[in-house]
């Protein structure tokens, strides 16, 4: 797989600059600890967990959860996911047989869809772990699932209890689920038994112009010293899914770099828009967006605070804006960096600056099913 090409990567080989983080991944899962792989949009969270799983080569699933925010969506993921392997699915269809409520055909698993989702997730998960061996189950973009946190955090404690051979690997930025399940309380079925994270970081400067030069090199077009630089002045800032893009706009569309540049910005601009109305969905935008904008420009914290007053119409306290920037800081946008607070994602940043008006924010569906109260 080219390193320039835009999915995420499935192996080892195509990864750049990721083996300490794929060795660590790998000791840990194979230590059978869970693992959370946290980090800002397009540093290659995906791309890490696929390449592990590739290499472990375990029966499980991968289960994106983007846009997933019900137990039932869980269900139909890990439901594709376990039958994308066909000898996997096979073993399973057989094993189901004898539980009530699954069908099994030649597609692989099935589930009659009266079932309550909870007891269906737990009933594939024991499937899965009647495996003679260690099996791995990545859930992509577990902060998702946040409102039904209780249902999941239940789930994943009885699995941890009875199916000790069933790995887990979730990845997601350290907000909701993410937290609770790092930090579980003590009344937490996964009060002790905590998953370790593991954190990845943009690609510093140098290894970035490494990763454009080799990319460039496989493909047989020149980059030459000054491009490069000139690429990572702009706000690619060694995240490995934008440095990507631009090398693709080079390399396949054949772009000049400078304009390869502009129209990776202008893309990454509008993923940062796409990222933020989903992020401020569930949340008041009259107090997110202000102290986004605010922090944008720099502002400390008597201005942030402003902006949010302003635009919400209340006063507004120190508390307040505590939780908002925590928030903020949860989901990878904003980090404190020597006493300031900043928008992480400079491609975040550029797009905040340059908007006029708030973005329209459709409010999600309150499909709230906190924990449900199923035996398992
Ligand atoms: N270490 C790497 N080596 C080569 N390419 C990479 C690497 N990391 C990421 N990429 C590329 O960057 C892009 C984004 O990667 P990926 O989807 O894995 O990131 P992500 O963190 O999961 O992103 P998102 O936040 O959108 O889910 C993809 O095109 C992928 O191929
Ligand atoms: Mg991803």
């Amino acid at each position: 797989m080219a390193l320039f090409d835009l999915a995420p990567k499935e192996s080892e080989d195509a990864l750049f600059g990721r083996d300490r983080e794929v060795a660590e991944l790998v000791r840990l899962v194979e230590a059978r600890r869970w693992v959370v792989v946290l980090g800002p949009r397009m540093v290659g969270k995906t791309s890490l967990v696929k390449a592990v799983r590739n290499r472990l080569h375990r029966p499980g699933a991968y289960v994106n959860l983007w846009g997933v925010r019900s137990v039932q969506g869980l269900v139909e993921g890990l439901i594709s996911g376990l039958n994308e392997s066909v000898s996997l699915r096979t073993r399973l269809a057989r094993a189901a047989r004898r539980v009530d409520g699954f069908s099994a055909g030649p597609s692989g698993l099935a589930v009659t869809s009266s079932r309550p989702p909870l007891k269906s997730a737990w009933d594939l998960l024991d499937l899965l772990g009647s495996e003679k061996r260690d099996c791995l189950v990545v859930l992509d973009e577990v902060q998702e699932l946040s409102s039904n946190a209780g249902a999941l955090l239940k789930l994943l404690g009885n699995v941890f209890n009875t199916r000790p051979n069933i790995g887990f690997v979730f990845t997601g930025s350290l907000a909701g689920l993410s937290r609770t399940l790092l930090e579980p309380a003590t009344t937490s079925p996964l009060y002790g038994r905590a998953p370790i994270s593991l954190s990845l970081d943009p690609f510093d400067r140098a290894t970035s112009a490494q990763f454009l030069a080799r990319g460039a090199r496989e493909q047989g077009v020149k980059l030459s010293g000054d491009e490069i630089a000139a690429a990572l002045d702009g706000p690619l800032d060694g995240t490995p899914g934008w440095l990507t893009l631009f090398g693709n706009h080079v390399a396949v569309r054949r772009l000049p770099p400078s304009r390869a540049l502009a129209e990776t910005v202008r893309e990454g601009k509008k993923a940062a828009e796409a990222e933020l109305v989903h992020f401020l969905e569930s949340r008041d935008v009259n107090l997110y967006w202000p102290a986004l904008k605010a922090i944008a420009t720099g502002a400390g914290w008597g201005t942030v605070r402003e902006y949010m007053g302003r635009a919400s119409g209340e006063s507004v306290n120190d508390g307040k804006v505590l939780r908002v920037i925590r928030g903020l800081e949860a989901n990878y946008l904003v980090r404190q960096t020597e006493g300031r607070y900043v928008l992480v994602d400079p491609m975040v940043r550029a797009f905040v600056l340059e908007a006029g008006s708030i973005p329209k924010v459709r409010r999600a569906r309150p499909t709230v099913r906190r924990a449900q109260s199923v035996s398992l």
